[in-house]
């Protein structure tokens, strides 16, 4: 493909450089992924108000997410399996959101570690954390992501069990692949992804293995997670986390206004309205739909971010339009790193950025922190 010019662009490349099973495992939904598909066709239906003869010249989209300043207010979402897109995947894309001046969510199911990111960045980045049932493992968690520095912690409350993607179950779905004969004929065309793997020593969950007791390696991601992830988690978990942690705390895998407002009085900085892409409850809301009545609980309470759905500057607007102070991108910066590595994570941040920048001037406005519903045409959100 000799230009690049939007994500879609960088689906079809990732589609062709990235094995089948790690594509696949980025690119599903749960079930008959109804809320995968609503996630992008509700953006879709919202329309944007054009404006014309207004000064659009002098052009700002910096920002800031729970206090900290960004350069969009667009941050890499915690995905897992990253370094399975390419190799060293969680460093390519952390240094790219570093350079880029967005934040970078590393996925407790990374593949490189927390210190691996934090040996190659200079600035601080986000972890994000699952409750697991070994608590002493929890507790180790925090302290390395205090001790590497990360200046927000993101905690995941929609993953206590997995959704099913069917197509995990029917490609045997492993980090790093078994090499099966159906897994070595379809690696044999992928010769660049394998000749990257092989020079990498990161082919496993970096922040688990040799670090969680009993686990040196994760035969299937969803026995993992049955064994691991603690289904008894309730808000009295929340708090603990907030007080072992005591840095800024971002709640992710909000849906529910009441879940909002029990989210609000358990002093986190902010929440992210998030159905995980579409991965876990297969018939919940899509992102976009679920954030206004969010908004009417606690956005006078607190920031609130959104992710789920986002593959353009204009989608990211349009969040903002409905209140959202923050997004989140996962697989339009999987597909960049999947397409070109590190490249392809600036190529969509870039993207991403001049969609937004243009779009942002379209509708009449100069300043990314003017954005609201004034720039959605009344009656289609
Ligand atoms: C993990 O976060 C997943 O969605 O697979």
């Amino acid at each position: 493909m000799a230009v690049i010019t939007n994500i879609e662009d960088l689906r079809i490349l990732a589609e062709r450089r990235v094995p089948r099973m790690f594509y696949d495992y980025a690119d599903s939904g749960s079930w008959t992924e109804s809320t995968y598909r609503a996630n992008s066709s509700d953006f879709e239906k919202i329309k944007l108000r054009q404006r014309v003869a207004v000064n659009m010249d002098n052009r700002t989209l910096a920002s800031t997410m729970v206090g900290i300043p960004v350069a969009m207010p667009v941050a890499l979402a915690p995905t897992g399996l990253t370094g399975m897109q390419h190799a060293d995947g969680e460093i390519l894309a952390a240094k790219a959101a570093e350079r880029f001046g967005v934040p970078f969510t590393l996925s407790t199911m990374s593949i490189c570690s927390i210190e691996d990111i934090a040996a190659n960045t200079s600035k601080p980045f986000w972890f994000q954390v699952y409750f697991m049932r070994d608590r002493d493992f929890m507790t180790r968690l925090v302290e390395r992501a205090r001790a590497a520095n990360c200046s927000a912690l993101v905690l995941t409350l929609d993953l206590q069990i997995l959704g099913q993607r069917h197509k995990d179950i029917r490609n045997g779905l492993t980090a790093p692949p078994k090499l099966t004969l159906k897994n070595m004929l379809n690696l044999a065309t992928k010769p660049t992804w394998c000749l990257n793997m092989l020079q990498t020593k990161r082919r496993s969950f970096g922040n688990i293995v040799g670090h969680a007791k009993n686990v040196s390696d994760m035969s299937s991601l969803s026995s993992w997670t049955a064994e691991q992830f603690d289904p008894r988690l309730s808000w009295d978990d929340v708090e603990w986390l907030r007080r072992a942690w005591g840095g800024k705390l971002i709640i992710k895998g909000i849906l529910d206004p009441e879940d909002a407002r029990i989210a609000a009085q358990s002093g986190a900085d902010a929440i992210i309205v998030s159905n995980h892409g579409g991965r876990q409850l297969d018939g919940a809301l899509s992102s976009i739909a679920a954030l206004p009545a969010i908004m009417d609980a606690v956005g006078d309470r607190m920031e609130v971010h959104l992710d789920s759905g986002i593959r353009s500057g204009q989608d990211v607007l349009k969040a903002l339009a409905l209140g959202a102070k923050g997004t989140y991108i996962g697989r339009a910066f999987l597909y960049g790193l999947g397409a070109m590595g590190e490249a392809g994570v600036t190529a969509c941040l870039n993207i991403i950025r001049k969609e937004m920048d243009t779009t942002m001037a379209l509708c009449g406005l100069t300043d990314v922190k003017q954005v609201d519903s004034n720039i959605l045409v009344p009656g289609t959100y």
